[in-house]
């Protein structure tokens, strides 16, 4: 595939490069460090190697240059080195692939990283413990045909819930909520109250994520798996703020305007019953 210039290349703050997306307007990752933030707000808070089994399996959504992934499979070998690793990605945008070929870390991430464009470029890639999948398209429809369930931890890596809605649904994370154990952990950056609403709707606990880069913190959600309690602060917003209204997108075919406007109308509605409520 030949490269547009759709994706324009950035530096972060710990030395690896990252894609601004220029229809979006939106970066791939913080601007703090890119490797950093996969390795500090997805593999650790997910556990996924700490799995008491001999394999662990994990969903990686929005697979873009591919550092959950490289950062999963990086400190497997440093923490984890006899847990086998089963990983399935999904990606929609082809048009990123051509850009995995400028990534460089000038040291042994090179080698994995290698594995990567592999998996980029044939679909499937694996290397020592660990096999890894890629499944091109929109994975609110290629969710329905992945193998490996149930995981044990999800990447939940998509644009911001403004930019990119169709990932952020309530009828979306049912399909994840099938997917996985109850122990396993979901991780995302975003620790906006209409995502922590609809991970809740989907029959999921939330929890505070770790805070990256000076950031605000991010989202943990899970069945029954160990993560730490939210604020009564953030509980508070969840149950009474209509801010944190969910995302839905019932037949998950809507486009990212239908999804937000549909959040619109519903938002108005909460609002005129808490009026309602308050009016003397
Ligand atoms: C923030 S980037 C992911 C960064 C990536 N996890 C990494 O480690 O480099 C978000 C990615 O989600 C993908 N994406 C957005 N909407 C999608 C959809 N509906 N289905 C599948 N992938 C999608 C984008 O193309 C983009 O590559």
């Amino acid at each position: 595939m030949t490269r547009t210039d759709r994706y324009i290349r950035i530096d972060t703050g710990d030395g690896t490069y990252s894609l601004l997306d220029r229809e979006l307007d939106e970066a791939m990752h913080s601007r703090s460090g890119a490797y950093d933030e996969a390795l500090r707000k997805h593999v650790l808070p997910s556990r996924a190697l700490e799995v008491p089994r001999a394999t662990a399996r994990v969903l990686d959504i929005g697979f873009g240059l591919g550092y959950n992934i490289l950062a999963l499979i990086c400190e497997r070998a440093l923490r984890a080195p006899s847990l086998r690793l089963e990983i399935v990605t999904i990606e929609r945008d082809a048009e990123i692939f051509p850009h995995l070929a400028d990534v460089r870390f000038g040291d042994d991430r090179d080698a994995v990283y290698d594995n990567i464009r592999t998996l980029a470029n044939r679909g499937i890639a694996d290397g020592p413990g660990y096999t890894a999948i890629l499944r091109l398209g929109d994975a609110r429809q290629t969710i329905r045909h992945v193998d490996g369930a149930p995981f044990d931890a999800v990447f939940l890596d998509p644009y911001s819930p403004a930019k990119n809605p169709e990932l952020w649904t309530v009828d979306f994370f049912l399909l994840l909520r099938a997917l996985v154990s109850d122990e396993a952990i979901i991780t995302t950056y975003s620790s906006a109250p209409q995502v922590r609403e609809a991970l809740c709707e989907a029959g999921f606990r939330v929890g505070p994520g770790p805070s990256v880069g000076g950031k605000r913190e991010g989202t943990l959600a899970t069945v029954s798996g160990p993560i730490p309690k939210l604020t009564a602060e953030a509980l508070e917003l969840l149950r009474d703020d209509p801010r944190s209204t969910p995302y839905r997108d019932p037949g998950l075919h809507s486009t990212r305007e239908m999804i937000r406007a549909g959040r619109r109308d519903e938002m108005r509605s909460r609002r005129a019953v808490k009026k309602d409520r308050q009016a003397p």
